[in-house]
């Protein structure tokens, strides 16, 4: 592995990193400087040029997005995806809740660069802390000029706000957090029209996940060539992994996306190897949305492209779950279906009766009570739920369909032993003896 500088966790660790004093003694919202003097369309070129594709899980490039925004337009939102309801991601809130102003010097950059006058942070409702840690750096940005009326004198005017969520994973998705923003029931709408033409109160609109914008002012400091040079061309710059379950360090890294599975899981700076003497069953990488590989697969490599190549939906999240051999595959299949099922807002058949008669199965098949056409009738559900274009409004059912046909399919010979046994699974084993 290259030598690597982390950049967006820089700050971490440093006492008192979330204020504003600290963060401009280190260098803090010079980039935003730099940017206020640059003509705004130099600023989407760089963008583009750096290559900077989205960390919230669709891996769009920023600079392209920025530049669909109609020309001539009057009014433009920008809206931040603080959201992260993907299990079990949570690098937004850490760069949120270390570091702030890295952050709304993000969006202060990306507000200038397509003309922006009004900013919202969409916060899940369970950041109670993060909410308060980002609501005193937007206080403190207003009184030192960096939000406001004629930022640092430059004639540029940018508002910020935040708003909290109600608790709802579709309300990640871009569209469902408009709705919601609006102060509507979180449904995704039909697109086109994409929010850039037609998005927040129908006027053009700009979505970017907190990690992309924290992305920026690192672009503009040290430049789009200095980006690309980082991680391979498809996928360029620091991007963060989060890593949890029965390893020896789980948490979040900062690493160039030449990574693989395997350095996240055994590597010494990344997740240290299996803890208590544990043995690797299966990894889902990307958040659980993405899919499953099996310890056999562990080379995939964390960057934009190569996760298909192991049948995954994509890179997602990046936020990886580390199953070991004692885990009861029922087990995850059952809570993914679960989360999914109650998670569906319902608008589309597929999805709402796809998610909900998965978790039926999953329920069946973990209460020991599984059939044998179940697994095949799991794969045909799944099969139905998304893959074709057209068939939902948003992502999630895809996001659903992706782990249970995987889990099911790589697992399979597990789950007919089961089947052939007809004992519960794991967890309602346990639950069974604390009774
Ligand atoms: C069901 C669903 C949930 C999503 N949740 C999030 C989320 O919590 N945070 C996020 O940034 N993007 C989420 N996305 C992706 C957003 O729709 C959108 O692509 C993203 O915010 C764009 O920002 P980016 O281009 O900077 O990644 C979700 C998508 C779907 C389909
Ligand atoms: S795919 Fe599912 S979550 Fe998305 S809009 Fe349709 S029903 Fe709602």
């Amino acid at each position: 592995m290259a030598e690597f500088e982390p950049v967006l966790l820089r700050n971490v660790g440093v006492e008192n990193s979330a204020s504003l004093k600290v963060y401009t003694q280190r260098g803090g919202y010079r980039s935003a400087a730099k940017a206020l003097k640059m003509n705004p369309e130099n600023v989407v070129e760089e963008v583009k040029r750096a290559n900077l594709r989205g960390r919230g899980g669709a891996g769009f490039p920023a600079g392209v997005k920025w530049g669909f925004l109609p020309k001539g337009r009057k009014i433009t939102y920008l809206c931040v995806n603080a959201d992260e309801s993907e299990p079990p991601t949570f690098s937004n809130r850490v760069l949120m809740e270390n570091d702030p102003h890295q952050l709304l010097e993000g969006i202060l950059i990306a507000g200038y660069a397509t003309r922006t006058t009004t900013a919202y942070i969409y916060m899940r409702v369970e950041f109670h802390e993060q909410f308060h840690i980002l609501q005193k750096a937007v206080d403190e940005a207003y009184e030192a000029g960096w939000l406001g009326k004629n930022i640092q004198g430059s004639g540029y005017s940018l508002d910020c706000y935040i708003h909290r969520g109600a608790g709802a994973y579709v309300c990640g998705e871009e569209t469902g957090l408009i709705e919601s923003l609006e102060g509507k029931r979180g449904q995704p709408r039909i697109k086109p029209p994409f929010p850039a033409v037609e998005g927040l109160f129908h006027k053009p609109t700009v979505v970017n996940n907190v990690e992309t914008l924290c992305c920026v002012p690192h672009i503009i400091e040290r430049g789009a060539d200095w980006f690309t040079s980082v991680g391979p061309p498809h996928s360029t710059g620091p991007k963060l992994f989060c890593i949890s379950g029965p390893v020896k360090r789980p948490g979040c890294y900062e690493a160039a996306m030449d990574i693989t599975v395997r350095d996240l899981v055994y590597g010494e700076q990344f997740g240290g190897g299996m803890s208590d003497g544990k043995e690797l069953k299966a990894v889902m990488p990307g958040g659980v949305s993405m899919g499953i590989i099996t310890a056999d697969e562990i080379d995939c490599k964390l960057d934009f492209e190569d996760p298909r190549n192991y049948g995954l939906l994509g890179l997602g999240t990046s936020a990886a779950v580390v199953i070991d051999t004692d885990t009861d595959m029922r087990d995850v299949l059952y809570n993914i279906c679960r989360f999914f099922g109650t998670e569906s807002c319902g608008q589309c058949t597929h999805c709402r009766e796809g998610t909900a008669w998965a978790m039926r199965i999953a329920d069946r098949l973990r209460k020991g009570a599984g059939r044998k056409e179940d697994l095949d009738v799991l794969v045909d559900v799944a099969n139905n739920m998304g893959m074709m274009p057209g068939m939902n409004i948003c992502g999630l059912s895809d996001g659903a369909a992706f782990p249970i046909r995987m889990i099911v399919e790589k697992f399979r010979a597990e789950f007919e032993e089961h089947i052939r046994n007809q004992r519960p699974g794991r967890v309602l084993e346990v639950l069974e003896t604390l009774r």
